[in-house]
C-alpha cells in the first residue's frame, strides 16, 4: 500500500490513526515507496556527550491527557441547536477512526418535518461516495417498500414523508460491523438528532440499529413488535440489505410496513 503523504507533516495522533487504518485494511509490512539502501546512507556523527560532571537527569514524564470520546460527543451534541449545527459538530468530531477512511460524512436525507424517522446502520460504498444514506441497492428497495405504503423521502407532504439517517455517519472499512465503542461514541449525536427532528415514530433497520437504540440484538424476534425508545414508539424491521439476500422475509417486512401505517393512522 503506497503512501503519498509526507510523514514529517503528520502529528502523532494522525500518523497513528493512519497506520491503524492501514493495518485494518490488511497492510502487513511498513515499506517505503522506493527501496532505500541503509549501507549507503550517510552515517550520523556521534552526538558529543555533555561534560557537565552532573549525572544525567531523567526527563520528567508528561501526563498524557485522557480523552473520553463519549463525553466529548455528549458535549458537542448537546451544544447543537439545529440540524446544521449537529452536522457541523459531527464533521468536527475527531475521535472516531472511521472518519479517516471515509470520503464523506453521511448525515441524512428526506424531510426533517416527517412523522417517521428511519435509522439505518452505516453508509456503504455508494452512500460514502454520494454523501447520502440509502442510495445503493438496499436504499432502492427501501424506497420501493415505502412507496408501497404511499410514503417516501421525497414526498412533499410531511405526513407521508420520511426522514432517514444512520447510527454511524462514516462508512466502516469493507462494510464491517461497527465496534461497540464506535456506536457508543456516536450515540449522543444520534440522540440529539432524534431530539431535533422530533419524529412521532421511529423505524430501526436491522440489528445494529437495534443494538444502538434498544441495547438489544435479535432482529428476527424483535421485528414487528413495537418498542419504546427516546420516549417514542419504535418499530424494528428487517434491514433491506437482508431482504435482498433473503427475499422470503419480505412477507414479514410487508406486515411491519402495514403496522407502521396503522400506527400513524392511530396517532393522527
Ligand atoms: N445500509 C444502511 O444501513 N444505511 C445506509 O445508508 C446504506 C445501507
Amino acid at each position: 500500500m503506497e503512501s503519498t503523504l509526507d510523514p514529517s507533516a503528520l502529528d502523532y495522533h494522525t500518523a497513528r490513526a493512519l497506520l491503524e487504518w492501514q493495518v485494518e485494511l490488511g497492510a502487513t509490512e511498513a515499506i517505503l515507496d522506493a527501496p532505500f539502501n541503509r549501507y549507503e546512507a550517510p552515517k550520523e556523527a556521534p552526538k558529543a556527550k555533555k561534560k557537565t560532571g552532573q549525572p544525567a537527569q531523567p526527563m520528567p514524564l508528561q501526563p498524557v491527557p485522557q480523552i473520553d470520546p463519549v463525553a466529548e460527543a455528549q458535549v458537542a451534541a448537546k451544544a447543537s441547536k439545529s440540524l446544521e449545527e449537529l452536522q457541523a459538530a459531527m464533521a468536527a468530531f475527531e475521535h472516531c477512526q472511521l472518519k479517516r477512511g471515509a470520503r464523506n460524512l453521511v448525515f441524512s436525507d428526506g424531510n426533517p418535518a416527517a412523522r417517521v424517522m428511519i435509522i439505518g446502520e452505516a453508509p456503504g460504498r455508494d452512500e460514502d461516495r454520494e454523501g447520502k444514506p440509502f442510495v445503493g441497492r438496499a436504499g432502492q428497495l427501501l424506497d420501493r417498500m415505502l412507496a408501497a405504503i404511499d410514503m417516501g423521502r421525497d414526498v412533499p407532504l410531511s405526513k407521508d414523508a420520511v426522514y432517514i439517517t444512520n447510527v454511524l455517519p462514516w462508512r466502516p472499512p469493507q462494510n464491517r460491523d461497527p465496534k461497540p465503542e464506535e456506536i457508543a461514541m456516536l450515540r449522543p449525536f444520534l440522540e440529539r438528532h432524534v431530539e431535533i427532528v422530533a419524529p412521532e415514530v421511529i423505524v430501526l433497520m436491522g440489528n445494529i440499529s437495534c443494538a444502538a437504540v434498544l441495547g438489544r440484538r435479535g432482529i428476527t424476534r424483535l421485528r414487528g413488535n413495537w418498542q419504546e425508545a427516546f420516549n417514542k414508539p419504535v418499530m424494528p424491521m428487517f434491514h433491506p440489505a437482508y431482504l435482498l439476500r433473503q427475499p422470503h422475509a419480505k412477507r414479514e417486512a410487508w406486515a411491519d410496513l402495514l403496522s407502521l401505517k396503522a400506527k400513524l393512522e392511530d396517532m393522527s
